[in-house]
Formats: C-alpha cells, structure tokens, sequence
C-alpha cells in the first residue's frame, strides 16, 4: 500500500512557522507565564534569579515582550551578571537572591541557576509571595519536587516550569496531528 507522507519542509508550513529559530520554542511558555501573573496590572516586574546561558537567553527574549519589565537581576558569578545588565542596563542588580526577593515591587522571579539550587530558591521566593518559573528540571529529587508543589498550592502563586515542549505550539500540532490520525 502506497503511503503519503509529508515533508518536513510541508509539516514546518503547515504550522505556519517554517523558517522560524528557536527561539520560538521559548516564547510560548514565557509569554504565558507573564499573561497569568499579571492581574489587573499592565507589566509583569520581573526578577531574573542565575543569569548564565539560560538567564541571558530569557533575558534578551522578554525584552521583547511588553508586557514584562525585568527589574532586578541576580547572580553570584560577576561574568554573567556583566553580561546581563549590558541587556537591562536599567535593572538592579543583586549577587545575593534573598536581598532581590526583599523587593515588594517585583511580581515575580525566574530562576535559571543550576538545578541543586532550584529548591532553595523556589520556596524562598513563595516565602517571600512572588510567583515563579523555574528552568527545567524542577528539582533534584522527587521529594523536592512534591514540597515544591505543595507549597505552591498553599501559597496559591503562580509556579510555571521550564518544559517548554509542553507549551510549544509545534510540539501541540504534532500532538494534535498524531492523534487525529495524520501520522
Ligand atoms: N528549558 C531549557 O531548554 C533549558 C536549556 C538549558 C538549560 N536549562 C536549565 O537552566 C538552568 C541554568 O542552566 P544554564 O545553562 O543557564 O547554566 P549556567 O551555568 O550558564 O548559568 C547558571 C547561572 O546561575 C548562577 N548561580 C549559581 N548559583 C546561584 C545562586 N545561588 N544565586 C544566583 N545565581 C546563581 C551561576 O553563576 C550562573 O551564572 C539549569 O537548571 C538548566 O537545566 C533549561
């Protein structure tokens, strides 16, 4: 039997993005982050918690987004907070993130520092009442993980997670066109 199949060029066309880098695959999660914390406000203030490769990454992305303003950046390692504020030259700048969340004016942190540190910092920041988004992987171990989320759940804050396939518009189609039978 003769079966049809689609280029990728085709299946790239047919989500409308063909062409696009990838930057697209961060947008969806991120820009969705900053459309749930804001409630009632127009901008997200947001603070950036590990400012390396990742934390840069964002940085530059939500620049673009009107509807965030990156406040308050933070890192422990001079290189990367440098590098970081020549992109928001207007942001304060920590190298201790407990100092950052003494801010009552920022809505909201990501935090991009490396993943034996996700779990400290995450419940510190429901401590201090900000809502988060943390990069992947959530935490270091399973029971990491549940304390995380159950403190999420009694604070009521926003915790959105760094698995950008799950928001990710292609990722979604592909899903969609699975299911419905097309491959
Ligand atoms: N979602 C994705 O596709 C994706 C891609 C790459 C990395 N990540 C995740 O992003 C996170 C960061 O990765 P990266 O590649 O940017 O690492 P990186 O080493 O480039 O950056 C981490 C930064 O955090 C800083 N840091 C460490 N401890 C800190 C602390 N206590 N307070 C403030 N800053 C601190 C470091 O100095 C460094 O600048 C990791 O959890 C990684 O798994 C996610």
């Amino acid at each position: 039997m003769k079966q049809e199949f689609i280029s990728r060029r085709e299946f790239l066309r047919n989500l409308g993005i063909a062409g696009t880098g990838a930057v697209l695959a961060a947008s969806p999660w991120l820009s969705a982050f900053s459309e749930v914390v804001l409630t009632g406000k127009e901008k997200c203030r947001l603070g950036i918690i590990g400012t390396g490769s990742r934390g840069q990454f964002h940085t530059g992305f939500l620049l673009k987004n009107p509807k965030v303003e990156i406040v308050a950046l933070c890192d422990i390692y001079r290189p990367s907070i440098e590098e970081a504020h020549k992109l928001v030259p207007s942001a304060k700048v920590y190298s201790d993130y407990r100092k950052l969340l003494e801010d009552k004016t920022i809505d909201a942190v990501l935090v991009a520092t490396p993943l034996n540190t996700h779990y400290g910092i995450v419940m510190d920041a429901f401590d201090a009442g900000k809502h988060v988004l943390c990069e992947k992987c959530i935490g270091y171990s399973m029971e990491e993980c549940h304390k995380m989320y159950k403190r999420h759940q009694e604070t009521g804050l926003i915790f959105f997670t760094g698995q950008q396939r799950l928001f990710d518009p292609r990722y979604i189609k592909a899903m969609e066109m699975i299911h419905s039978g097309v491959f």
